[in-house]
């Protein structure tokens, strides 16, 4: 088990943003990493509500059941609260706070350059995003890993960039301001989840904004009537034409869920016509069935009594908001701003 140098279990942290319902490409993506990394390391893992805003600030009437959405589904997916903490980013309010104060350290080139500003800009056209907080939404990351001083971040290939930022910023910030014995922000690592690309029903990678998902709530014969539409090899015309698994979306989708059998009986079938693609589509459906049924079941205790997802939360937050809180008084402290006030204990005074 990696421990840190005072024999801890080493701190992993992650946010997701508060996009409602998720996918199987959110599962596969990361919170199934999430789910089996939970008693390896001390694990904190939140809704990324603020970070919701960075792009879909004009409407926020929908954030709040948003962010409870996706942590019905962490839970129904298996984080525990036993097992890690969850919380809401705005429920730590200290966030925002460093974030201000490393906006103020951060050069604008270093976030010009991050590739997925210039990607987003570039491909959303229908919201303005023009805004201070999306360009300075890396910075507001680097806060929410570093305020917990976090050893590791799990994070798909996308956002490894917006990791090396964080680690450049804790650079900045402990060369210019010294803690009382030493830096104050260890550097982070990105965990990067290896996950195979995972495609939606139209061939495309499974994403919100394709409108090509199957959600992790999707019953039964939604997700069979959601796998009669996908896509398939196009070389496959009629059922007596040979097709090929590697290049067919459906067969990514038995690599990642059916057994070996079942795969070897896949490929074995499409490339000889031996087998049609609406039998295909029906393994691939049972196997996803069987991965989403105790799922749903364990979800239904949240959808019954939305309060037990909200105490989760709210646990969560006041145990993040006290290790945040510990966080920024060291920062003020090392930036000459602590708070003197009578009772409060103040390191740099030794008046307790
Ligand atoms: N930016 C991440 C995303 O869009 C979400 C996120 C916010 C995050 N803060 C984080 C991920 C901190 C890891 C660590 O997916
Ligand atoms: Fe794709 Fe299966 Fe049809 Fe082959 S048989 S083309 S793998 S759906």
């Amino acid at each position: 088990m990696p421990v840190r140098s005072d024999n801890r279990k080493k701190r992993v942290l992650s946010g997701m943003r508060s996009t409602g319902k998720l996918h199987l490409g959110n599962f596969v993506g990361a919170l199934d990493n999430w789910v089996r990394m939970q008693d390896k390391y001390d694990c904190f893992f939140f809704v990324a509500d603020w970070h919701a805003l960075t792009t879909d600030y004009a409407d926020t009437s929908a954030i709040k059941e948003n962010s409870l959405q996706v942590v019905m589904d962490w839970l129904a997916a298996g984080l525990e609260p036993e097992r890690c903490t969850m919380f809401i980013q705005s429920h730590v309010p200290q966030h925002a706070e460093l974030h201000l104060l490393f906006s103020m350290i951060t050069p604008l080139g270093w976030l010009e350059r991050v590739p997925t500003y210039k990607e987003q800009r570039e491909n959303i056209q229908d919201k303005d995003l023009g805004t201070y907080g999306f360009l300075g939404y890396p910075v507001l990351q680097a806060a929410d890993i570093l305020i917990y001083k976090g050893d590791y971040v799990p994070v798909g290939e996308d956002q490894v960039p917006h990791v090396e930022l964080t680690r450049e910023i804790a650079r900045r910030f402990n060369m210019f301001y010294q803690g009382e014995r030493s830096y104050v922000f260890p550097e982070p690592q990105p965990l990067l989840t290896p996950a195979a690309k995972l495609p939606g029903t139209d061939g495309r990678k499974m994403s919100k904004s394709y409108g090509n998902t199957i959600l992790l709530t999707d019953p039964d014969p939604v997700v069979r009537q959601k796998l009669k539409t996908m896509v398939t090899d196009p070389a496959r015309v009629r059922r007596t034409d040979p097709g090929n698994p590697d290049i067919c979306p459906v067969g990514d989708l038995h690599k990642i869920f059916s057994d070996q059998p079942t795969i070897a009986k896949v490929w074995e079938g499409c490339k000889t016509a031996g087998i049609g693609c609406i039998e295909c589509k029906s393994w691939v459906a049972d196997a996803l069935v069987s991965v989403l049924t105790p799922m749903q079941q364990r979800r239904k205790k949240y959808e019954d009594n939305p309060r037990l997802a909200w105490d989760i939360l709210e646990t969560g937050s006041s145990k993040a908001r006290k290790i945040a809180s510990s966080t920024m008084d060291e920062v003020r402290e090392a930036m000459h701003m602590s708070v003197d006030r009578p009772g409060v204990r103040s390191r740099e005074s030794g008046v307790s």
